[in-house]
C-alpha cells in the first residue's frame, strides 16, 4: 500500500465505510422498531391457560387474579395457588391440570411469557389508570375472547401521549375523565 494510497483511504474511503456502517445501523434501529412494539406478539406459554375460558366463558373478574392492578404499578399475573383454589379439584385428571399441580407441588413458578413491557426508562403505573376507571380492554384489547393472549396496541410514547392528550374525547363514556400528563418528567423520572 504506497503513501498516497493510506491518505486516500483515511481521508475519504474510511469516512465513508463509517458513515455507510452508521447509517446502516441507524435504519436497522427503526426497522426493529416494529419488533420492539410487539404488536400481535402472542407466544405459547407453558400451559394452556384460556382467557376464553376463565375470564370469558366462566366470567371470572381480572382482579381476582390480577390482584395488583387497582393497588400499584404491576397488575401482576397470579400465583399458582390462585389457579389451586380451583384446580385442587377442577379437572384435574387432564394432563396439563397434573402437570401445573406438579409445578405447584414442588414450589416452583410457572415459567409464563411475558408480552407487554414498556422500556424500564419509561415509567407506566396501573393503578393510577384502573382507579380511574379505563377499562381492561381499552389497552389491552378483549383478553377475554382470546385463548391465548395477543398484544392488541403498542406502548410508544406517541400512544400513550395521545391518549393522554384525548383522553376526555377518546373515554368520553367515563364520567369525570381529565387528560393526562404530557410533561417529559412524569414518565421518565
Ligand atoms: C384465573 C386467573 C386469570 C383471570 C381471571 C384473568 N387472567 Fe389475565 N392472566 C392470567 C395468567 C395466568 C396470565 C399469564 C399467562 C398468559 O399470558 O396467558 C395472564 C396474562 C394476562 C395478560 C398478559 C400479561 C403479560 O405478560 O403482558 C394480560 C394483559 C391479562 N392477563 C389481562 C387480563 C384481563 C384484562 C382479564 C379480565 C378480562 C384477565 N386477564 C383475567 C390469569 C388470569
Ligand atoms: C374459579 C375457578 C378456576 C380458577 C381460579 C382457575 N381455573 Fe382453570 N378451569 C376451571 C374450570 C371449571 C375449567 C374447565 C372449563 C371448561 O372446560 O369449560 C378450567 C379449565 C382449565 C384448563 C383446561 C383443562 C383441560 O384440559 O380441560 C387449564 C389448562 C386451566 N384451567 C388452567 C388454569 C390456570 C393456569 C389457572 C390459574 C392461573 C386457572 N386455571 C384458574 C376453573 C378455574
Ligand atoms: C392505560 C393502559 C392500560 C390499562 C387500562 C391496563 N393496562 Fe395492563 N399494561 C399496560 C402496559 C403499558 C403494560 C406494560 C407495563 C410495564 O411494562 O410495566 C401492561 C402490562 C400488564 C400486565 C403484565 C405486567 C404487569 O404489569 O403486571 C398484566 C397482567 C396486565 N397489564 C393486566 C391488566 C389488567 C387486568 C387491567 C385492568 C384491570 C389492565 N392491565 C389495565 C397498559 C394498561
Ligand atoms: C405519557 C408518557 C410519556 C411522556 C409524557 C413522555 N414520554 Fe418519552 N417515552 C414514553 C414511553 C412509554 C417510551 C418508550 C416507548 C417508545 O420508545 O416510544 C418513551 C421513549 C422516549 C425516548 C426514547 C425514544 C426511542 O425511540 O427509544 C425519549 C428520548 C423520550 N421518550 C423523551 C421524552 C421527552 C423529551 C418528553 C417530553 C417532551 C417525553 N419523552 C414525554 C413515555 C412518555
Ligand atoms: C387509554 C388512555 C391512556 C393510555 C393509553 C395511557 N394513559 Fe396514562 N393516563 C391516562 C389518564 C386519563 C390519566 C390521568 C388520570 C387522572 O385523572 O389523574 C393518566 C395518567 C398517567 C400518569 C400520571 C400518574 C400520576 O402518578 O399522576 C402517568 C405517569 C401515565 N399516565 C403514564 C402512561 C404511560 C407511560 C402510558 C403508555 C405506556 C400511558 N400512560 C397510557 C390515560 C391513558
Amino acid at each position: 500500500m504506497n503513501k498516497s494510497y493510506l491518505d486516500y483511504f483515511l481521508k475519504i474511503r474510511l469516512p465513508i465505510i463509517i458513515f455507510v456502517a452508521l447509517a446502516s445501523l441507524t435504519f436497522t434501529f427503526y426497522v426493529s422498531r416494529a419488533e420492539r412494539d410487539g404488536v400481535g406478539y402472542a407466544p405459547v406459554q407453558p400451559i394452556p391457560y384460556s382467557h376464553k375460558i376463565h375470564a370469558g366463558q366462566m366470567g371470572i373478574d381480572c382482579q381476582y387474579c390480577h390482584t395488583g392492578a387497582s393497588k400499584s404499578r404491576h397488575a401482576m399475573v397470579p400465583p399458582l395457588n390462585t389457579c389451586m383454589n380451583c384446580h385442587s379439584i377442577a379437572r384435574k385428571n387432564k394432563p396439563d391440570i397434573i402437570r401445573l399441580t406438579q409445578y405447584f407441588n414442588e414450589g416452583k413458578l410457572m415459567p409464563w411469557k411475558r408480552i407487554h413491557k414498556v422500556p424500564d426508562f419509561a415509567y407506566f403505573n396501573h393503578s393510577v389508570h384502573v382507579n380511574k376507571n379505563i377499562p381492561c380492554q381499552q389497552c389491552h384489547g378483549n383478553i377475554q375472547e382470546m385463548d391465548v393472549v395477543k398484544q392488541a396496541g403498542s406502548w410508544t410514547m406517541n400512544n400513550c401521549i395521545s391518549c393522554h392528550r384525548n383522553a376526555p374525547t377518546i373515554l368520553a363514556s367515563i364520567p369525570g375523565i381529565k387528560k393526562g400528563p404530557e410533561n417529559c418528567f412524569a414518565c421518565h423520572r
